[in-house]
């Protein structure tokens, strides 16, 4: 049962009980509706209490449910409210900790509401491309008011109970209890007291009205389509609070309904739904349950002050955990410390981080030029120059050092995790954090599971990942793992539209029109063109029949490697980050089209997306099947947190299942025909040309 039902005295106290935020699955509606009957029928019960045990009042829809018809079953959440607002016997909300989504429809549902203070109180249902569709748009306008009604169901951000208490004329709660600990006895005694008052009072009752109604919603959606560009429901919040003002209560609820029902089948609710899951389910490995035990990491020891070190760094310092940074030079130690430094106090001058906050995170850093130093760390994490020499030695070293048990990773982002675990004599402790640049700032971290690699420490580095609020993936041991090797071919299609007759800015353009944060060229510009160079040139001798446009590479040999020369695909005005076409880039990519014999074709941003797009696909297809990533959805995380893939079309897999595997297979066909194309490339997975046979999709 996951709602309990329980007599104290004159009232009956019906507590949700559905771990781990007591979300208002099929159970537990018929949990509340049981309990009702049972409380209405019994004469020894005047009131009704209804509450939430452990960590919630209510999160709100059970996410179990999503998807399966469970999640619509009688009773629905709506049939659950008009039922409690329908009990002959008052129902007092008690509401602690997390009152969210169905949640606070459930309590707005109830005669009254009594609060804790310290609770959350939020409509997030526009985080999942959705409005609130159990009433929330027509009851919480009525109980707060229009205007602070509207911003939290538009923003879907959470709101402390007592600041809502706050608000003048609020009738979202008729009493704020003094403590969390004092809920549950000042909701009896308050149960008591208004047992014998009637009529009950139904939020549905109450008025709603907005004295400037026109110049208010007319000035509330110019704000909010300013802010949700590519996203349909935050204007659908407008619409549903509008019509609370202007509607007959119960039309509302219909209109509400309707609207909800119609965001529903949006790509975008289906994507933004596709990323919740999808988020969650990245840190659940079929072979590693959530069960395994999982080591203490109270310090970290970071080697190499650079770049990544520096941001790798500030991660495990923001947390509160300590770090030891350790170089060959003092020099280099100093460099990387004043980086630091520079990055925090730029968050302390824009507001971000408190001065005492600043001093608290440097006071857990320390520095050393001495690997002896690092013996008590609970886990080392390296970030030294790529190369594999430099890697042994730096393993080796640790390997004398380190405590039995210590876990060992490494950032680096292209060489074999499971050569560089053979230099110790512990594979088990081994294993890759490939971080994202600037590693302070970005999602994404890449868990790299070795061929030896411990269940237990890829347990402890997942959930290392998350204190330091990382979005962690798993990826099998593999060039590139997973982002980069799908990058890769997305460069090289990148390259080709150069040839046959882009310039860098259109094929930009057309991307970031799909809804990347940037193209593939002032990408390159930001992330450095030298950094594919290196990796191309291994490439000409490794893969010699692998087909590549030379056109990067000509820009290398101009020294153009991007923002950090002033000048790469673009040019920049010293001090600027603003990227300006360059002729002298348009004129060298005629030269070699010339050169070639090629006559420059047009090509339309449909194309050069699909191109760009669909290698992501074909590709992921490979690592799929390879099990090189356990899962679609995994993949899909990877390049909505590092890769810039607009969220609200869910990853590049969720974005070929939704045009289609069908579809997506039959471009592919027609790019195999290009001569100047990589017609060895475009043939489809075996994994994805299954799936086409078999009608199935990737998620
Ligand atoms: P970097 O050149 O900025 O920093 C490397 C640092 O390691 C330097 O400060 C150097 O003095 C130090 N170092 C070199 N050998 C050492 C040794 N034997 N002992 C101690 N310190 C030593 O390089 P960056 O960019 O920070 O890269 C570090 C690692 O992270 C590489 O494996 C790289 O592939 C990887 N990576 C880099 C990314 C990037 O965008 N820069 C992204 C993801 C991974």
């Amino acid at each position: 049962m996951t709602a309990q039902y329980q007599v104290q005295g004159s009232v009956a106290v019906i507590t949700l009980d559905n771990p781990p935020v007591n979300g208002l699955g099929h159970a537990t509606r018929l949990g509340i509706t049981d309990a009702l009957q049972r409380a209405n029928a019994d004469p020894a019960v005047q009131a009704i209490v209804l509450t939430g045990a452990g960590k919630a009042f209510s999160g709100g829809a059970d996410i179990r449910e999503f998807g399966t018809p469970k999640a619509l079953a009688e009773p629905n959440l709506l049939s659950v409210i008009l039922a409690i607002e329908n009990s002959a016997k008052p129902v007092v909300a008690a509401v602690h900790s997390v009152c969210m989504g169905g949640g606070l429809e459930l309590s707005l549902g109830c005669h009254y509401r009594i609060a804790a203070p310290g609770c959350s109180v939020a409509l997030p249902e526009v985080k999942l491309g959705l409005i609130p569709g159990a009433g929330g748009t027509q009851r919480l306008p009525r109980a707060l008011g229009v205007e602070p009604a509207l911003n939290m169901i538009v923003s879907g951000e959470p709101v402390k109970s007592e600041l809502l208490a706050q608000i003048p004329g609020q009738k979202l709660f008729d009493k704020m209890a003094a403590s969390a600990d004092s809920l549950a006895a000042e909701a009896l005694a308050f149960a008591q007291e208004v047992a014998a008052v009637r009529p009950l009072p139904l939020v549905r009752n109450l008025p709603c009205k907005h004295p400037q109604g026109d110049a208010y919603f007319q000035f509330a959606r110019n704000m909010v389509k300013g802010m949700s560009k590519n996203y349909p429901a935050p204007l659908k919040c407008v619409d549903a609070v509008e019509s609370a003002t202007r509607k007959k209560f119960e039309d509302g609820m219909l209109f509400e309904r309707e609207i909800f029902i119609n965001l529903m089948w949006t790509p975008e609710c289906r994507a933004l739904r596709h990323v919740f899951v999808a988020d969650r389910a990245a840190s659940k490995i079929p072979d590693v349950p959530d069960t395994t035990p999982k080591r203490e990491i109270g310090s970290i020891a970071v080697i190499g002050a650079g770049t990544m070190g520096g941001g790798i760094s500030m991660n495990f310092l923001n947390a509160g955990i300590p770090v030891k940074m350790l170089e060959m030079k003092q020099e280099a130690l100093d460099r990387g410390l004043a980086t630091i430094r520079k990055n925090y106090e730029a968050q302390v001058k824009k507001g971000k981080l408190k001065q005492d906050k600043y001093e608290q995170r440097m006071s857990l850093l320390s520095t050393t030029l001495n690997y002896d130093d690092l013996k008590d760390a609970d886990m080392v994490i390296e970030a030294v120059f790529e190369e594999m020499g430099v890697k042994e030695k730096v393993f080796k070293e640790l390997d004398r050092v380190m405590k039995p048990g210590a876990i060992l990773a490494t950032n680096t982002s292209t060489l074999d995790v499971d050569q560089i675990a053979s230099f110790t004599g512990r594979p088990q402790d081994v294993i890759g954090t490939h971080f994202f640049s600037p590693a302070n700032v970005m999602k994404l971290l890449e868990v790299v599971r070795g061929k030896h690699t411990a269940k237990d420490v890829l347990a402890t580095v997942m959930a290392l990942g998350k204190k330091i609020k990382k979005t962690s993936v798993v990826s099998g041991v593999c060039d590139g793992f997973i982002g980069n090797r799908m990058i890769e071919q997305y460069s090289r299609q990148a390259g080709f539209l150069l040839v046959e007759g882009c310039t860098p800015a259109q094929v930009d353009k057309a991307v970031e029109k799909f809804g990347f944060a940037m193209g593939p060229f002032r990408m390159g510009d930001l992330a450095g063109n030298d950094i594919g160079w290196a990796i191309r040139k291994r490439r000409y001798t490794e893969k010699p029949d692998l087909k590549y446009s030379k056109t990067a590479d000509l820009l290398c040999e101009m020294g153009r490697y991007g923002q950090k020369t002033g000048a790469g695909w673009y040019d920049y005005v010293p001090g600027k980050r603003d990227a300006i076409p360059s002729a002298i880039v348009v004129d060298m990519i005629d030269k070699h089209r010339a050169a070639l014999g090629v006559t420059p074709r047009k090509i339309s941003d449909e194309e050069i997306v699909q191109r760009l797009v669909y290698s992501l696909v074909n590709e992921a297809a490979h690592i799929l099947e390879e099990g090189i990533a356990s899962k679609a959805s995994d993949i899909d995380m990877v390049y909505l947190t590092g890769y810039g893939f607009p969220i609200y079309r869910g990853g590049p897999m969720l974005y070929a299942d939704q045009v289609g595997l069908f579809n997506v297979v039959q471009s592919m066909n027609r790019f195999a025909q290009n001569p100047l194309d990589d017609a060895a490339f475009w043939k489809p997975a075996p994994l994805l040309a299954r799936l086409v046979a078999e009608g199935k999709t990737f998620n």
